[in-house]
C-alpha cells in the first residue's frame, strides 16, 4: 500500500514537471484529485483494512493528497505569474513615444469680440448688464416709443410667444428701458448689454434668425451728439486700429432723435475703396442716436434734465469685419474646420 502511494506521488511529480501550461496542470489536477482519480481509488481500499491499518494508511493518503495539492498550486501560481509577466511585457507603454494631441477648445469668436468690446467700454466706466431673452412687448417696443400698430415694428419680424405680449426679444434695446426704470430716474447711467436676439428671418449669408447685439446706453446731464461721436471714435480705434476714422450718417430709429448710422473708415483699403466697403471707403457698424425724450420719459427720466445717447452693434457684423468672415452662418454651425480657422486667426 505504502509503495503504491510512493509510486503515485512520483508519477504525479514527474507528470507535473512535464506540464507546459496552466491548462495542462489543471487537467492533471482534475484527474488526480477527481472522484474517478487514483487517489480516490486508493481511499476506497481503506474499507478493506482493519482499524489500525485504516488509521495509518488514511494518514498517509491524506499527506499524499496535501502534498499533491500544494505541488499543483505551486505550479499554477508559477504559470499565472508567467502569463501576467508576458502580458505586462507585451503591454509596456513606451513613454518616449510622442503622445496623441488632445484638441483644446477655444472661445467662440463672438465671445471673443464681445469681450473685447466689453473691455473697451468698461475702461470708460460702463457696466455690463444682462436682460431676459424672453421679453415683454412693453420693454421690447412700447417703452421704446414703438406703439402697437406702428410700422417700425414690421422691420423687426418678431417671434411672439404669447398673444402679442410675450416675445423673443428682437433687439437688445429693451435692456435700455429696464436699466432706466431700475435706476429710478435720478442717477446717471453707463451700460452696455451684449446678448442674443431673435427675428423671423430666413437664414442666409447675412441673416440669422438668432444673432447677437451689443446695446449701449449713456444717460447724464448735458450729453450731446458730440459725446457719442467721441465715444465712438475711441471704440473704432481700439477695435479697428489707431488710424480708424468715423462718421455719422442720418438715419431713423423710433427710440432716438436724432438717429444716425455710424461708419468707420474701411480698414482693408484705408478708405480708398475696395470690395469690402463696396468702393465707398466706409463701413457701417452700428445704429445710434440721442435717446428720444419719449423714451426717457417712459422710463422715469425727465428729458428737461437728462439727456443721453444709445447705440446698438451687431456682434456678428463686428466679428465678420474684423476676421474677414463672409457668412454669418459660420458662427452657428459646428464645423470644426471653421473653428480651427478662427484659432489660427487668434494666433
Ligand atoms: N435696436 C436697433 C436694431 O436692432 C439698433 C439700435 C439702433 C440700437 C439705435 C440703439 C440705437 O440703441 O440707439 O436695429
Amino acid at each position: 500500500m505504502k509503495e503504491k502511494v510512493n509510486q503515485l506521488q512520483k508519477e504525479i511529480e514527474e507528470k507535473l514537471k512535464l506540464c507546459q501550461s496552466k491548462k495542462e496542470v489543471n487537467e492533471l489536477k482534475t484527474y488526480y484529485l477527481g472522484k474517478k482519480g487514483p487517489i480516490n481509488d486508493l481511499s476506497l481500499m481503506l474499507r478493506e483494512l482493519n482499524n489500525e491499518e485504516k488509521r495509518e494508511f488514511g494518514k498517509t493518503l491524506n499527506e499524499l493528497k496535501q502534498r499533491i495539492i500544494s505541488l499543483i498550486e505551486e505550479r499554477l501560481t508559477y504559470y499565472e505569474e508567467k502569463e501576467l509577466n508576458e502580458k505586462l511585457e507585451k503591454e509596456t507603454i513606451d513613454i518616449t513615444l510622442p503622445s496623441t494631441k488632445i484638441p483644446i477648445g477655444s472661445p467662440n469668436i463672438l465671445e471673443h469680440i464681445i469681450e473685447e468690446v466689453e473691455e473697451v467700454f468698461m475702461s470708460m466706466g460702463y457696466d455690463v448688464v444682462d436682460g431676459p431673452e424672453l421679453e415683454e412687448d412693453k420693454y421690447n417696443f412700447e417703452l421704446l416709443n414703438i406703439p402697437k400698430g406702428h410700422p417700425a415694428r414690421d422691420a423687426q419680424d418678431t417671434f411672439y410667444i404669447e398673444d402679442e405680449t410675450i416675445l423673443l426679444r428682437s433687439q437688445t434695446s429693451p435692456v435700455q428701458a429696464r436699466t432706466m426704470l431700475q435706476a429710478g430716474g435720478d442717477k446717471p447711467i453707463r451700460m452696455i448689454c451684449p446678448g442674443k436676439t431673435y427675428r423671423r428671418d430666413a437664414d442666409d449669408a447675412t441673416h440669422s434668425h438668432q444673432f447677437m447685439q451689443i446695446e449701449g446706453l449713456l444717460v447724464d446731464k448735458n450729453i450731446s451728439l458730440s459725446d457719442l461721436k467721441g465715444t465712438f471714435d475711441v471704440i473704432a480705434k481700439k477695435l479697428f486700429g489707431e488710424n480708424s476714422k468715423t462718421r455719422f450718417r442720418p438715419s431713423y430709429y423710433q427710440f432716438t432723435e436724432p438717429s444716425v448710422e455710424t461708419d468707420i473708415s474701411c480698414f482693408a483699403c484705408k478708405g480708398e475703396g475696395c470690395s469690402l466697403c463696396k468702393q465707398t471707403g466706409w463701413i457701417t457698424v452700428s445704429g445710434a442716436g440721442m435717446v428720444h425724450p419719449n423714451v426717457l420719459r417712459n422710463c422715469g427720466y425727465d428729458p428737461e434734465i437728462w439727456t443721453g445717447f444709445a447705440f446698438g452693434f451687431g456682434a456678428e457684423r463686428l466679428a465678420m469685419l474684423k476676421y474677414g468672415i463672409d457668412d454669418i452662418r459660420t458662427f452657428y454651425q459646428t464645423d470644426l474646420r471653421e473653428i480651427k480657422a478662427f484659432d489660427r486667426k487668434e494666433g
